[in-house]
């Protein structure tokens, strides 16, 4: 079992991580599949730090100390690959963008997009992000019930899509908006059940998402060719487009353009649309913290719709956000495939081994949190967050593949909470709480009902 002595990294620990035992076929499989959310708690609560499970023919790590967490995603990172796990699904859809691919081609595509996602370059998507959610708010009828899960979901793809394609004015962005919905969910089913037959087996799922990519591969394209043809665009498809590596004065092809294309589309939008579901639906339930943060909105903002400029302005609406993607990090779990043996908080991960990491179980850590169940955005207030461990809190995970887009979502959930406060109360429409459901992201179970009273 492991390494011998002789292929030992030098330091390598020989323990092997506590875990259960499930069982002598599946091992711990179903009781995951039964209750992800629970299972991934219990076991951090049970076993300690490092944790390991079968999961059928496979064995999983699952590192719960904020120490592990920070050795996989930063510190000894060049030895975790995505892994089979994750690239199984999505490089057949993502092909070779930012999220997917890996090693020379992944750090040059990371330095020719990183200056186009910096702060100052995102703030001006601020007036697409507010003019999107405007025109959302002019579609609602004050008093009856809508989905916000959904209603969230159509705004953040209103947003992407006219963040990357809005110089373009066939009804292209159109089409693949709806495809890019399809995608969604039949990427979601496959992470539910992974063993699904391959993509060129013709049952209607396969064939439904084999279209939808066909729709979008067409319908970028086009939008691609016709972006090439013109000369004055300037959405983040231009942005990305005409971008050149400073070291090889390379610029990007068009798959390439295509592919970071529909990796945005897929990284961006499911991801921030659930962060603001879980938002409305918190403030919903703490009326104390959204009277605060309505009359921070009401002293610093003026009639004309919120800005990025005003964003400094707005400290506790950055607080609810962070409070909110702490107890429902959109991006529940993620996992990392070790090419090389390594240590973890004193445990042995033999090469080729699934490490887990899960912010949903650090973020509700005792150790890290007080009162981790309870929603409380004065965790966030200045001065707070740096006493406690780097990866206690980690909804864009960390280290270089941190995610990209951490300054856009943060951009866009702001100025989508504070243009929806100015002019609506969202009540949620029954008093159950809702459950959350981990899909790709983690949605609310059900979708989110609320009913929004004009203020
Ligand atoms: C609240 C919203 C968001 C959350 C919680 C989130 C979370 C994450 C996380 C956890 C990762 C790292 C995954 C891993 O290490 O396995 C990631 C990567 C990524 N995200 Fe986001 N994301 C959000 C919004 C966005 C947006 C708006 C965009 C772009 C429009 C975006 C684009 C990406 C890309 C391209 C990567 C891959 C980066 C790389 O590997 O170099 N994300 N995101």
């Amino acid at each position: 079992m492991g390494a011998t002595a002789a292929e030992r990294a030098p330091g390598t620990a020989r323990r092997v991580p506590p875990g259960p035992r499930g069982h002598v076929l599946w091992g711990s499989m179903f009781d995951f599949q039964r209750d992800p959310l629970r299972f991934i708690r219990g076991v951090a609560r049970d076993y300690g730090d490092v944790v390991r499970y079968r999961m059928g023919h496979m064995v999983w790590y699952q590192a719960n100390h904020p120490d592990g967490v920070r050795r996989v995603l930063q510190e000894n990172n060049r030895n975790y690959g995505k892994g089979t796990l994750t690239l199984g699904i999505l490089k057949p859809v993502l092909g070779e963008g930012l999220l997917t691919s890996e090693g020379e081609l992944w750090r040059r595509q990371r330095r020719l997009m990183q200056p186009v996602f910096h702060r100052r370059s995102v703030a001006a998507f601020g007036e697409i992000m507010t003019r999107e959610t405007l025109a959302m708010l002019d579609r609602w009828r004050p008093g009856s019930p809508l989905d916000l899960a959904a209603e969230m979901s159509r705004l953040t793809l209103d947003v992407v899509t006219g963040a990357l394609f809005h110089s373009h004015a066939g009804d292209e962005p159109e089409v693949i908006g709806g495809a890019v919905g399809v995608l969604v969910e039949e990427i979601s089913y496959r992470f539910q059940f992974p063993i699904y037959p391959p993509r060129y087996v013709p049952t209607p799922r396969n064939r439904r998402m084999n279209a939808a990519q066909k729709t979008i591969d067409r319908a970028v394209y086009r939008i691609i060719r016709e972006h090439r043809a013109g000369t004055d665009a300037e959405d983040l498809l231009s942005l990305l487009m005409h971008t050149r590596d400073e070291e090889t004065g390379e610029t990007m092809g068009d798959r390439q353009l295509r592919d970071e294309a529909i990796t945005l589309y897929l990284a961006g939008h499911e991801t921030t649309a659930t962060a603001l579901a879980w938002t409305f639906y918190l403030l919903a339930r703490n009326p104390e913290a959204e009277e605060r943060l309505r009359a921070e909105l009401d002293e610093a903002l003026g009639d004309a719709p919120p800005t990025a400029a005003d964003l400094p302005r707005i400290p506790y609406a950055r607080m609810v956000v962070d409070e909110a993607m702490r107890l429902y990090p959109p991006v529940w779990i993620t996992n990392r495939q070790a090419l090389g043996e390594d240590e973890l908080c004193g445990y042995h991960v033999p090469p080729g081994q699934i490490v887990m990491v899960c912010p949903y179980v650090l973020h509700r850590h005792p150790d890290y949190w007080e009162r981790p169940e309870e929603f409380d955005p004065e965790r966030f207030a200045p001065g707070r967050s740096e006493v406690r461990p780097r990866f206690a809190y980690f909804p864009f995970g960390g280290g270089p593949r941190q995610c990209i887009g951490r300054d856009m979502a943060l951009v866009e959930a702001q100025l989508i909470l504070a243009t929806v406060l100015r002019r609506y109360r969202l009540r949620l429409a029954d008093d159950r709480p809702v459950e959350p459901f981990p899909a790709v992201t983690l949605r609310p179970k059900g979708g989110l009902p609320m009913i929004a009273e004009p203020v």
